[in-house]
């Protein structure tokens, strides 16, 4: 990996005029931002785009735009073996076959590594900036808010395979600081109750999802809610208030029958950065993570991007005013979802949601609902919604428990978009497609045979 990063380096100090295609998830955000920083360093002359997936109409404009380089970032690895009048290099993480091992392609799958939880795209990214120079270490930080945005801390409740060098990078540069933590999320922003309310791994049992339950349990516990007129926040609490929370919860989850395994993922590894402020959306991965998501995914990549790059000013604060319109658009995702009811077939589970959620958040919703408390984790879940163009986006999230009974989301969706004019692609426990409208039934067969396929091999 580290040869095929220098060559990747060597092509980027060889051009002159780079253009960055990059994703539009907090991971493609902080790849960009990683590759911008790097060509401004070489004082390179470059230019950054953020695309939702790489189809026919976007290589089309790229041919047409006659760049000398295109450096594709958390994006690409599906073209790598076409269009080879398009010079290019790519630092990507999605699944990919092996006969796409190219010179200019990086992409852990092509070194026997698991793209949906050793390493990122940013992280990708992150390595061939380090082959241009070491000193671009302190972009290390970057890398981590892309891992813990693709959730790629998940399996293990923190960072693993590659990733585990990037953080030891940050904590050498000083950026970075990881602490043993609860894993909930909104530990710096969020009130107690309702870091509790939308707590979903592990799920509190009679409590997740049920706001007044949250602060009874909280009162019971002696926990003061309130400094004052102010809510406070996880990172508010005193050691001893965050241990009596926590084996409260423990207790709960035993004591309803939930094995040692679950109760233990209460805690897990969580990634601060030291020079950042405590107690905003800056200090942690996660709401870092989300904050960029409230950009890209509105159309607002570069609000994301220049945050990313350091503005703690104007941009920051229409950063901001995003979040609360995504924190929204989630609630009422997830709301709608649940009105819309899960469909139950023999080998997945699916909601359409029309236009009722936004494309470029259906795969959050989903992936949130599969982990509600009255969602079968025995299925994969399947989001439908409607695209500005008239197509339908397909979001697929499935559990790590069938993912190592076999399962391969991307390898099905990938097949299965195809077969119907579609596109597909991820990663084993994570994929999307966008396929035509009013072919959802016959999608929705293919990939049924798929996992059947999948599950008996
Ligand atoms: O496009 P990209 O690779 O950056 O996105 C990865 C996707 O996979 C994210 O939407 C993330 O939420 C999802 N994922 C997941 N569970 C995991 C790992 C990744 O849902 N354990
Ligand atoms: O869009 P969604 O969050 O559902 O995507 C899940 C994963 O599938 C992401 O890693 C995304 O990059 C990937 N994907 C893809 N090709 C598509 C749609 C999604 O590779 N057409
Ligand atoms: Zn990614």
């Amino acid at each position: 990996m580290i040869q095929r990063a220098d060559e990747l380096a060597t092509i980027i100090r060889n051009a002159s005029e780079i253009h960055i295609v990059t994703h539009i998830d907090a991971d493609g955000i902080t790849a960009g931002a990683i590759a911008s920083v790097t060509l401004q360093r070489l004082e390179k002359k470059y230019s950054i785009e953020c695309i939702k997936q790489l189809d026919k109409t976007c290589i089309t404009k790229l041919l047409s735009e006659n760049h000398e380089l295109v450096w594709f970032t958390d994006i690409g690895s599906s073209i790598s073996t076409q269009y080879p009048e398009l010079k290019k290099i790519i630092t990507d993480h999605h699944e990919c076959p092996p006969d796409s091992d190219v010179s200019f392609h990086f992409n852990p799958h092509l070194f026997g590594r698991d793209g949906s939880y050793e390493l990122s795209g940013a992280g990708a990214t992150y390595l061939v900036s380090k082959a241009v120079n070491k000193n671009n270490k302190d972009l290390a930080g970057l890398a981590i808010i892309g891992a813990i945005g693709d959730l790629q801390d998940r399996r293990f409740c923190e960072l693993r395979g590659i990733n585990t060098q990037i953080v030891k990078d940050g904590k050498e540069s000083g950026v970075l600081q990881t602490i043993k933590d609860i894993r909930y999320f909104g530990k710096e922003t969020r009130s107690l109750a309702k870091l509790l309310q939308y707590a979903s791994d592990p799920l509190i049992p009679g409590i997740s999802g049920r706001e007044d339950a949250c602060v009874s349990f909280l009162q019971e516990l002696q926990i003061e809610l309130k400094y004052g007129d102010a809510w406070r926040t996880w990172v508010d609490l005193e050691k001893e208030e965050k241990r009596r929370i926590i084996s409260a919860i423990i207790q709960i989850l035993l004591s309803k029958g939930f094995g040692y395994q679950t109760a233990t993922r209460i805690l897990g590894k969580t990634y601060i950065f030291c020079k950042e402020k405590k107690g905003t959306e800056l200090h942690e991965a996660k709401e870092f993570a989300t904050l960029l998501n409230s950009t890209a995914r509105y159309g607002q990549y570069e609000v994301g991007l220049q945050v990313c790059l350091g503005d703690r000013g104007k941009w920051l604060k229409e950063a901001l005013n995003l979040l609360s319109g995504h924190r929204h658009n989630l609630v009422e995702g997830l709301q709608f979802a649940r009105e819309e009811k899960i469909q139950k077939r023999t080998y997945l589970q699916f909601f359409h949601a029309g236009d009722g959620i936004r494309d470029t958040i259906i795969g959050i919703v989903t992936n949130m609902m599969l982990h509600t408390e009255d969602v079968d984790k025995e299925l994969p879940l399947i989001g439908f919604a409607l695209t500005e163009n008239g197509d339908v986006k397909a979001s697929a999230r499935a559990t790590q428990s069938l993912v190592d009974k076999g399962l391969d989301l991307a390898m099905a969706l990938t097949r299965a978009a195809k077969e119907i004019n579609g596109i597909g692609g991820g990663h084993n426990i994570a994929a999307g497609a966008t396929i035509p409208k009013g072919k959802e039934e016959e999608f929705l067969q293919l990939l049924e045979r798929e996992i059947q396929r999948q599950f008996d091999s």
